[in-house]
């Protein structure tokens, strides 16, 4: 599958090494974006998560993606898809974004380049996503993405409403 996904704002393209301070600076280091996930990551964890992504970019072709602000060059967030609970089989969508680029629809942009992957090219049936129940930016998200909610779930040590997308020809 062709690398970077270009969206009329954002391009998706895999993390490299380089990015380590410019995604903890900007989201994975930042307390309130990393509230409803396991909390922020400190040096060594950011660079344990780049590589963690890297090695699923490897080994499946695809991973969650650096996400960049076209107009600035600036990373802006991370989004796309990774084998859930890191065992799969069923494949989730994510998405993280710097709090600077809240409220202006790239969560959105750049997930709807994601499925249209995971859908295309990339072949899967079924997307899926777990999010706390606390956090309704995300699961507003997942409405304008069209999720059905599909309840509960036990996903990374705690239960999680869990939301399931089927291909749109299924
Ligand atoms: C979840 C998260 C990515 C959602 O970000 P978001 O900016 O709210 O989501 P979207 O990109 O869909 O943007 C939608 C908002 O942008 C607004 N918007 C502005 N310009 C827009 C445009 N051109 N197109 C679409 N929406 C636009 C919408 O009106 C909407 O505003 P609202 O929140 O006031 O209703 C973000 O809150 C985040 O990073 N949270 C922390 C990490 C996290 O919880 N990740 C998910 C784990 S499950």
């Amino acid at each position: 599958m062709p690398l970077p996904l270009v969206t009329e704002r954002l391009a998706l393209r895999p993390f490299v090494p380089d990015d380590a301070d410019e995604m903890r600076e900007t989201l994975w280091g930042d307390p309130e974006v990393m509230a409803l996930l396991d909390g922020p990551l400190d040096h060594a964890g950011v660079g344990r998560e780049l590589q963690r992504l890297a090695d699923h970019q490897d080994r499946h072709g695809f991973s969650f993606w650096a996400v960049v602000d076209r107009e600035t060059g600036l990373l802006a967030g991370e989004c796309g898809l990774f084998s859930l609970e890191g065992r799969g089989p069923e494949i989730e969508l994510g998405y993280t974004f710097g709090r600077a680029w809240w409220g202006r629809g790239y969560a959105t942009e750049a997930a709807r380049a994601t499925l249209a992957e995971a859908f295309g090219p990339i072949g899967l049936d079924r997307v899926v996503a777990v999010t706390r129940h606390e956090n309704h930016r995300s699961q507003a998200v997942l409405g304008r993405l069209g999720f059905a909610a599909a309840g509960s779930r036990l996903a990374y040590g705690r239960e999680q409403r869990f939301y399931e997308l089927a291909h749109p020809h299924a």
